[in-house]
């Protein structure tokens, strides 16, 4: 990975800082992503040291991704920071038990969870495109598979749930992949999806009530650690066996398929077009 600049969000937590410590470790330049400066200042030293203790071949930047005012000053700071990028895991993530809006007035989880993927990665392609085959990894989950795009109310202002919220939400990455995949064809550029697995990570801390009881005692018991968890966002980060490879859903480094309405490409079509409306953003790969 040496020569390789790598952009990693949700940097300051579970998988993603697992993620940016190996990716370092690799001998890769890693900017990492957070929205406290107090976190990223935490993992921006420990990526530091796993990098040799060279301070040229880490930078963090702070980001409310759910805002996209957040994600277009991160992509023009990022893009002030470097000339090209090889490697976009689009990482950070959330879900709410409750309906959230973001700055922009947007249901929180799509805001979080997809449509900041959607925006950064389309912001950050002039860049991509000047990196070599630049890989887009996008981390979903397997809990889109009882998840569908409500086109009538995607937003869900009528028949609020967190998990349907994040169901959705992880739909619309594996979606989002799988058009951007078809896009960037002859580009050189790939892009997939992944399930990392049920992992114990600072996910379900504020989860609170029975269902906040639950979720954590299942983890404690069945979940698997963050090193475990980050294995397949940083095989598609590095592994040569995926050169070229693209357009697909990976659980535990192998490609699997995905449920059928994440490979139903007029819905994909249809949310990109959506994804545009609600940020008000002509997406650069058409
Ligand atoms: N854990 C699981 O079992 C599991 C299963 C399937 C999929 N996933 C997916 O894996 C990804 C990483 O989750 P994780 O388990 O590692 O969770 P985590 O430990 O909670 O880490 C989430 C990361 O996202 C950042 N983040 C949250 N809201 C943000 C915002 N508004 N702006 C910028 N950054 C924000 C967090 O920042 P802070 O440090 O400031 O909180 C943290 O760095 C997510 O996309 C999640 O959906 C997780």
């Amino acid at each position: 990975m040496k020569g390789k600049v790598c952009v990693v969000t949700g940097a300051t937590s579970g998988i993603g800082e697992v993620a940016a410590i190996d990716l370092a470790r690799r001998g890769a330049r890693v900017l990492i992503v957070g929205r406290s400066a107090e976190r990223c200042a935490a993992t921006l030293e420990r990526v530091r040291q796993a990098a040799g203790g060279d301070p040229s071949m880490t930078e963090s930047f702070v980001a409310d991704l759910s805002s996209q005012a957040e994600v277009r000053r991160l992509a023009d700071e990022i893009g002030k920071r470097c000339d090209r990028l090889d490697i976009l895991l689009n990482n950070a993530g959330g879900m709410f038990l409750a309906r959230e809006e973001s700055a922009d007035g947007i249901e929180m989880t799509l805001a979080l969870n997809h449509l900041s993927y959607f925006l950064l990665t389309d912001r950050l392609l002039p860049l991509l495109k000047a990196g070599a085959a630049a890989r887009i990894v996008n981390v979903a989950s397997d809990a889109h598979r009882g998840g569908r795009i409500d086109f009538d109310d995607i937003q869900l202002r009528r028949n609020y749930g967190g998990w349907r919220a994040y169901q959705q939400s992880k739909l619309a990455n594996i979606l989002f992949t799988f058009e951007l995949a078809r896009r960037l064809e002859g580009t050189g550029i790939t892009a997939n999806a992944l399930h990392p697995g049920f992992v114990r990570t600072r996910f379900f801390q504020d989860f609170t009530g029975w269902v906040g009881f639950i979720i954590k005692l299942g983890a404690r018991v069945a979940a698997i650690g963050p090193e475990a968890g980050a294995r397949t966002s940083i095989y598609l980060a590095t592994s040569p066996e995926v050169e070229g490879v693209t357009g697909r859903y990976f659980v535990k480094c192998r490609p699997v398929n995905p449920s059928p309405r994440s490979r139903d490409r007029a819905t994909a079509e249809r949310l990109w077009r959506l994804s545009e409306e609600l940020t008000g953003h002509a997406a650069a790969v058409r």
